[in-house]
């Protein structure tokens, strides 16, 4: 698995102006493309799926502040593993030590399995001045973390990062019916990717999982021993709950021994 350079936007990739431009059934997030991306302007690009999962920027922002409070200061890389239009991965390299001018990540990872939304991602972080600080994979990130897990001789050199100084922040697909309507999400059919796979594939790190706002929090207490506690913050734009994000530390008996705090509240 390799990284890639800047990928071409393609015909999937817009910047609508005026609302006749836009399909019916996405004029909503339209209408809301200044909260979601305030640079919209700029030359903001999107596929037409990525409307539904991108996160909101004040949210991307916050969620960064909270993320790096979670992790150990030793957690010098991140990984975003559904890179989506870059939501997430903008800002987590935008993100800075409390000087407000170093890096607070060495190296930000962003995979994408869509080459289309890929492009978007590298167009929207350049506008941020981020695109070159991001090392852009276009696959499966199921498969980069058995490669890095397992056999990261399979990995060029760039991705084979330290497991023990990495962390991961996942923004999966929702899918699936439910989720907007459920009382009480069950995220065990989630789709594509439920609670359990993502966890699995994760938890030698500390991670961050970002889930619809509600999510079952008693499937989410169940992924750690009782003695283990799992942050999760509801995240709020305009006094409406987005999404809330689950912070699990690394399990302790994982192949990584620096793990999170351990007993969070
Ligand atoms: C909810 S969106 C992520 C949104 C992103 N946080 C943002 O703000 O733009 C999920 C993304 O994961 C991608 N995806 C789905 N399965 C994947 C996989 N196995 N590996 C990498 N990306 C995947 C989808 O193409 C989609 O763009």
């Amino acid at each position: 698995m390799k990284s890639v350079k800047k990928l071409p936007l393609t015909d999937q990739c817009h910047h609508w102006t005026h609302l006749g431009e836009v399909p019916w059934d996405l004029q909503k997030y339209w209408q809301q493309r200044y909260t979601i991306f305030p640079t919209y302007d700029d030359g903001i690009y999107m596929t037409e799926d990525a409307w539904y999962g991108v996160t909101p920027e004040p949210v991307a922002i916050y969620l960064v502040y909270d993320f790096v409070g979670f992790i150990s200061p030793r957690k010098r890389t991140v990984i975003d593993m559904f890179a989506g239009v870059g939501g997430n991965a903008i800002s987590l390299a935008m993100a800075t030590e409390e000087d407000g001018y170093t890096p607070r990540f060495d190296k930000v990872i962003a995979i994408e399995l869509d080459a289309a939304t890929l492009a978007c991602a590298q167009n929207n972080a350049a506008i941020y001045g981020v695109e070159s600080k991001i090392t852009w994979v276009l696959g499966d990130s199921f498969k980069f973390i058995e490669l890095l897990t397992q056999s990261p001789s399979e990995l060029e050199e760039d991705l084979r990062v330290d497991l023990a100084t990495t962390a991961i922040f996942a923004s999966p697909p929702w899918g699936g019916p439910g989720y907007k309507t459920d009382e009480i999400f069950d995220l065990s059919t989630m789709e594509p990717y439920n609670l359990v796979t993502l966890h699995e594939a994760y938890k030698a790190m500390d991670h961050a999982l970002y889930l619809p706002r509600t999510s079952d929090l008693r499937q989410i207490a169940k992924l750690v021993p009782d003695n283990v506690k799992i942050d999760v913050v509801q995240y709020c734009v305009e006094g409406a709950s987005k999404a809330m994000v689950a912070y699990i530390p690394a399990a302790v008996d994982g192949p990584v021994g620096d793990t999170a705090d351990q007993s969070m509240s």
